[in-house]
């Protein structure tokens, strides 16, 4: 059966964010609610989100609403009825009870709970209905969260459930993961219990808050906001009700018990309004001290308070065998709370699904973290795991295991699609390189490049990566959340610090070199982005021959921010653009403005629909909701250009004195105004002289090099001054811009 048509019974957090991805995917939706004006307030919060919940708001009118007393007669021409109403068993039986009598034969019927049972949910329907009824528990805020459970029980049609992954899959572009009805499901049952471990073996090890943060977060793959900082994030609170659930549907002698048990002083936390981020504050505090504003963390033997101590465990890259190693109380914290995380993952292997894979997917999508339990298992060793770990009883895949000791045990990854993705892509692929900031693949007859630092920031060894790659057809496609947040800010201020400006200069130089060579090498090349792809991301992504985006990207050029200015090829691209329109035919200064207002506002689209109109995307480009099918798109992309050749140079022709003159009189007017600043007046008067081309005359031809020495230039100017420094120091110490 094609899901064409679906209705969402309750348009709260979870049901309104459901109605939207179904709008992103162009399927008509209906939203219920107890009374039309609450769908209908829903309806305006999906406009008005942010980040924003649907890719393109114009098309927010896919969305009809209504209440449940007048208008429940549109659940009979639904193909998938959800339902997203409050965790109340009552309100939601009944919900059921009027669903499964006015639906259509055959539709499909699911619920977003997060904790209660199918069986309990479905134990008042037929056995027919059951059949058609299983649980999609899909994550807040759902545009962005990747992962959705599948839960089915014995009782649910699995041609039902396959139909709908795929569908969920392919056109909502989720990592679909079926798997049992057990408590929790899969993501929350590990993720919490993680979370658990995390936090009592801190408890137990005496370790302050920062320094378990520092050990459970980046070291380990994991976020950095590590387990105290997420606690907070989530609500202390929020934190203790899941547990409470847990403690109640999980039986005695499961390990979760062990973890959940309430601790005295997250008791006294809730007690006195410090819930998280969203009360008084948490495990960490901002406090005041007169016009300062210092971030405390609290002692867990004591209660109190005092400012927080950068921990730095001087683990760079994550090796998780060095860091079960390390002889020091970090190691040993390491070692208790992954072998346990590992202990209790595999336990539940084949209670909550058979494909453990899954599980690691389901880390990734719904917890952020790089690798799951099993994957961790794998890098640690099968031998080396065992010789360190004391006990694994009644544990049948750690037995199994430790007799067969297999380190290939793993085998393929991501079981869940059938979709070639990245992840399965990677083990058939051979690694042709790799550097501190980027891996090279060789697949069949093309290269993939992967950037693999923080953010995916680019330096000179991502270029280097880029360059040495495209000696094939190449893909720059990667499996962390982006495609890259640009050039790496914190690498350029180390030369600037040490007044090394030539190296800044050979970098930038550099980084100018390898995207001209991706724009004319022999071979196409294609990005396929998704998540930020900002500055420097975006000029790699701007000289690639072609693009397969996901329709979740963050795209623009956000340089003048900082206090620089777009100098790998942005500018001269977007002024490329912009002069094949037919209003530049007529008006040779149009295109430079149009990139003076984009680039100097550093404009930034938060999907290819808002993209377009700026140009950082094309028509032409492919924009895909599912992540895991950007590979398979940017493949066919390949395959379908098999003759390419690469394509012919650009040049420009620019109005020089006069055009620049016209933009800085744009400048003052925002200087008079207030609204820019001394050094925001430098930054757009060098962004100017890039865009009207320098010492020219519209009679003269420019060259790509003219365009990208113009950029070099500006840029090298401006990263000398102390108040691009500033910038850039404010900006990284604060994630926020600085105006000055
Ligand atoms: P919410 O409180 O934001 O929204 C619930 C909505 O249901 C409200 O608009 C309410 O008016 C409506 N409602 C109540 N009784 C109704 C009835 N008889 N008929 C129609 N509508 C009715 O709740 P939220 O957060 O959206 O949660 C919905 C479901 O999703 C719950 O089962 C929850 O456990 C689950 N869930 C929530 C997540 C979250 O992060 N908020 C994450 C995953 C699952």
């Amino acid at each position: 059966m094609k899901i064409n048509n679906v209705v969402v019974i309750g348009s709260g957090t979870m049901g309104s964010g459901i109605a939207a991805q179904l709008c992103n995917a162009n399927i008509p939706v209906t939203l219920l609610d107890l009374k039309t004006e609450i769908s209908q307030k829903a309806k305006e919060r999906i406009e008005k989100s942010r980040p924003p919940l649907l890719i393109d708001k114009s098309k927010i009118h896919g969305i009809k609403v209504g209440n449940i007393s007048d208008d429940f007669k549109v659940v009979s021409e639904a193909d998938w009825i959800v339902e997203a109403v409050v965790e109340r068993i009552d309100i939601k039986h009944e919900i059921y009870d009027k669903i499964f009598k006015e639906r259509k034969k055959d539709s499909i019927v699911s619920s977003n709970t997060s904790s209660i049972p199918i069986s309990v949910l479905s134990e008042k329907m037929t056995e027919v209905d059951k059949k058609d009824f299983c649980i999609t528990h899909f994550f807040n805020p759902v545009r962005y969260m990747d992962l959705l459970e599948i839960v089915k029980n014995e009782k649910t049609d699995l041609d039902k459930i396959n139909q709908l992954q795929k569908f969920c899959e392919v056109d909502l572009g989720k990592g679909a993961i079926v798997c049992n009805d057990t408590p929790g499901f899969l993501g929350n049952r590990i993720g919490v219990y993680a979370m658990q471990v995390a936090m009592t073996e801190a408890f137990k090890m005496k370790l302050s808050i920062e320094e378990a943060d520092a050990v459970f977060g980046r070291p380990m793959g994991i976020p950095k906001t590590g387990v105290f900082g997420l606690y907070d994030l989530i609500g202390i609170d929020l934190m203790a009700d899941v547990l409470k659930s847990f403690i109640k549907e999980l039986p005695e002698i499961d390990d979760f018990q062990i973890v959940a048990k309430e601790i005295p002083l997250i008791k006294k936390l809730i007690e006195t309004g410090y819930t998280g981020r969203k009360g008084k504050g948490g495990f960490y505090r901002m406090n005041k001290d007169g016009n300062k504003k210092i971030l405390e963390a609290i002692n867990l033997e004591t209660g109190e308070y005092f400012p927080t101590k950068k921990i730095d465990i001087k683990s760079e890259k994550v090796d998780l065998l060095k860091l079960i190693n390390r002889e020091d109380k970090y190691g040993d914290y390491a070692w208790a709370v992954i072998s346990k995380i590992i202990k209790y993952a595999s336990s539940l292997v084949p209670g909550i699904t058979d494909k453990f894979n899954d599980i690691d997917e389901a880390m990734r999508l719904g917890f952020n973290w790089s690798r799951g339990p099993f994957e961790m298992l794998k890098e640690i060793g099968v031998s080396n795991f065992f010789e360190k770990i004391d006990n694994f009883e009644n544990n049948k895949f750690l037995e199994d295991l430790s007799n067969t000791k297999d380190e290939n045990f793993y085998g393929e990854r991501q079981k869940y699609t059938e979709i070639e993705t990245l992840g399965k892509i990677k083990s058939k692929a051979l690694k042709l390189d790799k550097n501190n900031s980027a891996e090279i693949y060789r697949f069949k007859d093309f290269n993939i490049v992967e950037f693999t630092t923080k953010a995916n920031a680019l330096d000179y060894d991502s270029m280097d990566s880029l360059k040495n790659a495209t000696d094939k057809p190449l893909i720059i496609i990667n499996e962390s959340m982006q495609f890259s947040a640009g050039v790496n800010l914190t690498y350029t201020m180390n030369f600037a610090d040490k007044g090394d400006y030539q190296s800044i200069e050979k970098f930038v130089k550099y980084f100018q070199e390898t995207c001209k060579e991706l724009k004319y090498s022999k071979y196409p090349v294609v990005s396929a982005p998704s998540g930020l792809t900002l500055g420097g991301g975006f000029e790699v992504l701007v000289q690639s021959n072609f693009v397969a985006s996901h329709t979740n990207i963050v795209v623009g050029l956000v340089e003048t921010m900082v206090g620089l200015v777009p100098a790998g090829g942005g500018c001269k691209e977007m002024l490329w653009r912009w002069s094949q329109t037919e209003e530049a035919k007529k008006d040779p200064d149009y295109a430079p403005l149009k990139v003076f207002d984009i680039i100097g506002y550093g404009k930034t689209a938060t999907s290819p629909v808002e993209a377009e109109p700026l140009k950082y995307l094309m028509p032409e480009d492919k924009k895909i909701m599912s992540r895991n099918s950007l590979l398979q798109v940017s493949r066919s992309i390949l395959d379908e250009n098999k003759d390419f050749s690469s394509p012919v140079e650009a040049n420009f022709k620019l109005s020089g004195k006069p055009l620049k003159d016209k933009m800085v009189k744009l400048l003052e007017k925002l200087y008079n105004d207030k609204i820019i600043l001394d050094h925001g007046m430098r930054v757009g008067t060098e962004l100017a002289n890039i865009l009207s081309g320098g010492e020219t005359t519209i009679d003269k031809i420019l060259s790509e090099d003219d365009l990208y020495k113009l950029e070099l230039d500006s840029f090298m100017r401006l990263i000398e001054t102390k108040e691009t420094q500033e910038r850039i120091k404010h900006t990284l110490s604060t994630g926020k811009p600085l105006v000055n």
